[in-house]
């Protein structure tokens, strides 16, 4: 049964054709998403910090077809990703599309064309579903808001995050904020397994320009796709106490973005990191996305960290890269450090200087 509060109303004003765009931006978790339930429903609550510079910019072309929206189940649409016509792209748009459609019927009338391109390489290994599923929910919800114009703001962020989400279940951590909240928390009001919410409590200065410099050690395909990942999470033996742990450090870390407690901020986020990776090489069966130069990089920051005392850390998604976070004022420094100690961990010296964003516009 579709959540009544997100199904469209039926169509009043009609719109013969259009183009909508937006950018949204990719985002890391500092609290990891690790397991699901049925419809992108995650087994924990996660929170991320929401980047600036990898995103990706997606225009909606629309065209009127049909004025009926009962006959077809099918959307239709062509993908053209950075220029070149994308028949590989197109079973995971259609999947969304058919997911979305019962919050969105209206998408029935029309024929799409879906114009996208990454501000970061395809072949990085940075994740571009979260930036990519996100900037198409709002592209969608553009659309709704032109044929529904009495939809409020609040609304139409919410309702992105949560058709996002139903794309890929971090994209509904790249709609709005800075730092981002998704999945229900006793501690923390108005937050929902539906949608992400922008963080509601006091957040330390250091951490509103926090940088992360992302080191490229893998950028071919995953192995184990986080599907696949998510899934092996049931029956896992330590499932339930990993999803309390997150709970705990969500909470824990309430008042360490609120005072800026770099120290504590660190142990929970290079736990959370090592957790999600114990969780992968625990499954049955069992994998490994850490690659030798994934802990080579690791040492190094731990090695950085202890002569240095700059706070700098480390998170990981389910591959090889490693994001180091540190707070702005390290940045000369530390970039110093990437290149005369971590570039030749970097598959062809590659990495992306990245730091917090606000999370999507519109164009
Ligand atoms: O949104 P998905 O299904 O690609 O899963 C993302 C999982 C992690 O990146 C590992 C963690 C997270 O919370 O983003």
């Amino acid at each position: 049964m579709p959540d009544k509060e997100f199904v469209a109303a039926d169509l009043k004003t009609t719109a013969e054709s259009g183009s909508v765009s937006w950018e949204a931006p990719s985002n890391i978790a500092l609290v990891k998403y690790w397991g699901k339930k049925e419809n992108q429903i995650p087994a924990n609550p996660s929170v991320s910090f929401t980047l600036k510079n990898c995103k990706t910019t997606t225009t909606l072309n629309y065209v009127k077809v049909s004025e009926d929206t009962s006959i077809s189940e099918e959307i239709e649409f062509d993908v053209i990703f950075e220029g070149v016509k994308k028949e590989s792209f197109k079973p995971k748009i259609a999947a969304f599309f058919k997911r979305i459609l019962p919050y969105c019927a209206y998408l029935k009338q029309f024929k799409f064309e879906v114009v996208s391109e990454n501000s970061f390489p395809h072949s990085s290994g940075i994740a571009s579903s979260a930036s990519g599923m996100s900037a198409l929910a709002l592209c969608v919800m553009s659309l709704e808001k032109e044929l529904f114009p009495e939809v409020t703001e609040d609304y139409f962020y919410k309702k992105a995050s949560f058709l996002a989400r139903l794309g890929s279940g971090s994209a509904c951590r790249s709609v709005k904020g800075d730092l981002v909240v998704w999945g229900a928390h006793k501690e923390i009001p108005f937050s929902s397994d539906e949608y992400g919410i922008e963080y509601p409590f006091k957040i330390a200065d250091v951490f509103k320009d926090f940088q992360d410099t992302i080191l490229l050690v893998d950028k071919g395909k995953k192995k184990v796709s986080s599907t696949v990942g998510h899934n092996l999470m049931h029956g896992h033996p330590f499932a339930e106490a990993r999803f309390k742990q997150a709970h705990d450090h969500l909470n824990a870390l309430i008042p360490i973005f609120e005072k800026g407690d770099l120290e504590q901020f660190i142990k929970i986020v290079e736990r959370e990191a090592l957790t999600l990776h114990g969780m992968m090489m625990s499954s049955d069966p069992y994998f490994l996305l850490m690659k030798p130069n994934t802990l080579a990089i690791i040492n190094k920051i731990w090695e950085k960290r202890e002569e240095s005392n700059i706070p700098v850390c480390f998170t990981l998604d389910a591959g090889a890269n490693v994001h180091m976070l540190y707070p702005s004022k390290n940045k000369e420094e530390i970039l110093e450090f990437v290149k005369n100690e971590l570039v030749v961990y970097c598959e062809n010296g590659h990495y992306i200087c990245d730091e917090i964003g606000q999370g999507s516009k519109k164009l």
